[in-house]
């Protein structure tokens, strides 16, 4: 434990990044993961933490039911789409059948050299940085290995300044950008799928090379909305809130601007004036309205 950087005892930092501690994942359990066996048809998904992981975990998986119908399992998406940092822990990197799906939070420097050497497809899910830290900021009154913030106002400044889980989201953001071209990446926004589910369904399947009917798609968007997931314990991490691990659901609200409700006027000018000068040279678009 020593030799960890430790933040808090909740949470220590690698390489600019912030991991729990609890969950007893070391520095050199994360330098291993960069040689995890990679292969060409593996489907990565990236995020920071509370953009919509499970909600694309599940759209992925339902894209993959649709093609490889004969691998569809009984098992949660969790089990089937699993999260590399956990695999350390969990150590279920073993026999899956391709395409093998894997999900992760980790920033391009830390990641399997594979992914970039082998040109693996990779889904990167952006949403809205206020909606993200409020999101964030239940998980870490749910997530057992997150410290309760002490005041909205504390978690806030926390966010800005990088010292939540993961780290810095401004950072996060622009290094994938940065990486785009040495990488298969596709990016997706959440405010998108929540505008037009079907669309950027569509627009995934196109990327990832997969052909699926007019049916079968309706099927991925029917199964991916948030009323079908907060019933679906396959899909809902419903099992960790039975084994206590979270105290509240992750389907909590699935909503565009809940930061309305928790900002106040200066602290959203304060945020809007960090974006700007962390984000605004880069090509991408922060609007994130849904009309
Ligand atoms: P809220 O806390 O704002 O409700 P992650 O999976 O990265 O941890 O992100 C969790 C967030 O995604 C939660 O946001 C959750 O409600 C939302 N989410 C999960 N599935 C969704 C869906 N099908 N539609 C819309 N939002 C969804």
């Amino acid at each position: 434990m020593d030799s960890l950087s430790l933040l808090s005892p909740y949470l220590f930092s690698y390489k600019g990044r912030n991991f729990t501690v609890q969950e007893g994942l070391k520095p050199k359990d994360l330098d291993a993961l960069q040689h995890v066996d990679v292969r060409p048809s593996d489907i990565y998904m990236i995020t920071y933490p509370k953009s919509g992981t499970i909600w694309m975990q599940q759209i992925l998986v339902k894209i993959t039911d649709a093609v490889y119908p004969h691998q569809e399992e009984d098992a949660t998406n969790r089990l089937r789409f699993p999260w590399l940092e956990g695999c350390v822990v969990d150590s279920f990197q073993g026999q899956r059948p391709d395409p093998r799906l894997c999900r992760t939070h980790l920033p391009p420097d830390m990641l399997p050299i594979g992914v970039k050497a082998k040109r693996v497809k990779v889904v990167y899910v952006m949403r809205n940085p206020k909606d993200v830290l409020v999101s964030l900021y239940h998980f870490a009154h749910s997530w057992k290995m997150l410290e309760t913030p002490k005041s909205f106002e504390a978690f806030f400044q926390d966010f800005i300044d990088g010292k939540a889980f993961m780290g810095s989201w401004f950072d996060h953001v622009r290094e994938y950008e940065n990486e785009k071209d040495k990488m298969d990446i596709h990016f997706v926004k959440y405010e998108d799928m929540l505008k037009d589910l079907r669309g950027e369904v569509v627009k995934l399947c196109d990327f990832l090379g997969k052909d699926l009917t007019d049916e079968a798609i309706d099927h991925v968007v029917e199964m991916s909305t948030f009323q079908n997931m907060k019933t679906n314990p396959k899909a809902n991490y419903k099992d960790l809130v039975e084994k206590q691990r979270y105290s509240s659901p992750t389907m909590r609200k699935g909503a565009a601007g809940d930061w309305k409700n928790f900002f106040t006027v200066a602290q959203n000018e304060y945020f809007d004036r960090v974006l700007e000068e962390k984000m605004s040279d880069l090509p991408l678009s922060f609007n994130w309205e849904i009309k």
